[in-house]
């Protein structure tokens, strides 16, 4: 099937969820003078067994993506999950490992780079789940150099990540009780290297669109930022990389090693969370030391 035809698929939850399902998030008018009068602060502090509310996590069916998507469920939110049509198995063994936590999740194959795609699976999660309030745009690609390449990557990193927030801003405006968006930029958005002009430029581009929309969105009380990791061992690094080219980079880390999936997923559960509520606008450097803001 050619890209971009495929449909937007959300599956039922696979398992039966127990889990009370409504929401204590409140709408308001007003914008809360302190964290106390804010919907969003006051709605994590639920107890445990109630959900933190609804996130989505895009690109889930391996590496970061994946890390991201469990430990949000493990943090207590709802999680649905997306990816290409060619990783479905993978998704669908993730959204079975996230209802074995005890949360609602459902799975949602679409193209992030096509705008009817992204608003159909939004608007598929706010069906399933009944609200979205923390998207986290984590789908990208790093092909190497060529024109047809470009055009890909700017599709799938640039303009997917541009989908992703503008979908999830209206729908979290449209909700009004504010909100997280997170977005996946890379070291090489803060500094280039050698032949990686285009995946360099793609995530140069989540930087401003994270500035954008976080002035944009700030009135609601939505913060935008992105995680900008340097090597984390996934399939895209292992399958772009050299073993050579990563135990030099190891080497040149302070920390004598590359992270982990998971080293992302803390940083992007604590940007996810009530306390990051004053942090917005920010690429957020995790790298091991190889490169200072
Ligand atoms: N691994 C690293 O070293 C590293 C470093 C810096 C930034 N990043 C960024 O972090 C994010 C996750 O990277 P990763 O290493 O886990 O990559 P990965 O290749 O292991 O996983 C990416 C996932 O995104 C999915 N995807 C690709 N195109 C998509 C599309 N159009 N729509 C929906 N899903 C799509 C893939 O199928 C895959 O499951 C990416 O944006 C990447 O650029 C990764």
């Amino acid at each position: 099937m050619a890209p971009g035809n495929f449909p937007v698929h959300a599956s039922k939850p696979l398992v039966t969820a127990t889990i009370n399902m409504a929401l204590p998030w409140e709408a308001t008018d007003g914008v809360p003078q302190s964290p106390d009068q804010d919907p969003y602060l006051s709605a994590r502090t639920v107890s445990m067994s109630s959900s933190k509310g609804v996130a989505l996590v895009t690109g889930a069916g391996q590496g970061i993506g994946r890390a991201v998507a469990l430990r949000l469920a493990d943090d207590g939110f709802d999680v649905a999950v997306n990816d290409l049509p060619a990783n479905m198995e993978r998704v669908e063994s993730l959204v079975h490992e996230i209802q074995s936590k005890g949360r609602a999740s459902s799975m949602y194959l679409a193209d992030v780079s096509q705008e009817d795609q992204v608003k159909a699976m939004i608007d598929g999660v706010v069906a399933e789940h009944g609200a979205l309030d923390v998207m986290v745009a984590n789908a990208g690609v790093a092909p190497r150099i060529s024109v047809e390449e470009w055009d890909r990557i700017m599709a799938i990193n640039g303009r997917g990540s541009f989908l992703c927030y503008k979908h999830a801003g209206i729908q979290m405006i449209k909700q009004g009780r504010g909100g997280r968006i997170i977005g996946a930029s890379s070291l090489v958005g803060k500094q280039s290297g050698a032949t990686q002009g285009p995946y360099s430029a793609s995530k140069f581009a989540v930087r401003g669109l994270t500035q954008a929309a976080a002035l944009e969105f700030g009135a609601h009380r939505i913060t935008v930022n992105a995680y900008a990791p340097g090597a984390v061992e996934t399939p895209m690094l292992t399958h772009s990389t050299s073993e050579a080219i990563i135990a030099q980079v190891k080497e040149m880390s302070p920390l004598k090693k590359i992270g982990l999936p998971e080293d992302i997923a803390n940083l992007v559960s604590f940007l996810a969370s009530k306390e990051s509520q004053f942090i917005t606008g920010q690429s957020i450097s995790i790298n091991g030391g190889l490169f200072f803001d």
